[in-house]
This record gives structure tokens, sequence and C-alpha cells, in this order.
């Protein structure tokens, strides 16, 4: 592995290969330590590039009044929407101090570029 290259997590995304993966472009397009949203499909997604080296997608509206949940703060391994300070995992996009899911989605490096996968039901 290339020295300085993202790291991508594997949480559990049952039925990986069933995805559509879906390319975003280059890692470079997203600030370390930071997050940027991407419309891929009809969905808004941000995607989150850890100044770790690894890399999360959440969908991008934050399920409590719809924030941008790319311009929030990004922690360790989490975000803390802009608008409410309500802080969710970036792993999973549980909400930490709420009730809140948001949804999350895999995300694999291929040759420095991004892809996102989009599970069968929202590939219609
Ligand atoms: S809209 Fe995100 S915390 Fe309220």
């Amino acid at each position: 592995m290339r020295k300085n290259s993202p790291q991508v997590p594997s949480p559990d995304f049952r039925g990986k290969e069933e995805y559509a993966w879906i390319a975003v472009g280059s890692i470079e397009q997203i600030a370390l330590g930071q997050g940027r949203c991407f419309l891929i499909g009809a969905r808004q997604i941000a995607i989150f590039r850890l100044r770790s080296g690894e890399v999360y997608a959440l969908d991008a509206v934050c399920p409590h009044r719809g924030g941008p949940l790319a311009e929030g703060l990004v922690g360790r391994d989490t975000v803390v929407c802009p608008l409410h300070a309500l802080k969710f995992s970036l792993k999973d996009g549980r909400g930490l101090d709420n009730d809140f899911t948001v949804r999350s989605y895999p995300v694999e490096m291929r040759d420095g570029n991004l892809f996102v996968g989009l599970p069968p039901r929202d590939q219609s």
C-alpha cells in the first residue's frame, strides 16, 4: 500500500457484492479531515476523509431537520451536524447522543479513485 493512501473501513454491509459501485472520482477532491457532498444516483451522499486515512459515506441529509452533514465537524470517527449539533458515528451512521440513524454506505478505493456502493434496492 502506498504511503498515506486512504484506508477504507470494512463495516458489515451484507450482500456487498450485489451493490452497484458508483465512481465518485479522486480522493483528492475531499480535504483531509472534512466531508463533501456528492450527488450519487438520486441520493446526496456525504463522503468523509479522515486525517487517519479512513473514508466513510453517509446520507448527506441529517435525519433530524435536514442539516448538511458534509459540512459538519468531523472528529476521529464522528460527525457533528452543523445545525443543532447532534452527533453521529461515521462507521455506521448511528446517533451517538440521539435516537436517529443516518444511512451509511460502503466505500472502496481503486487506484486512488473512490467508489460508493448502492444497495440493490436503490439501483432502479
Ligand atoms: S438538522 Fe442535524 S441536528 Fe438538527
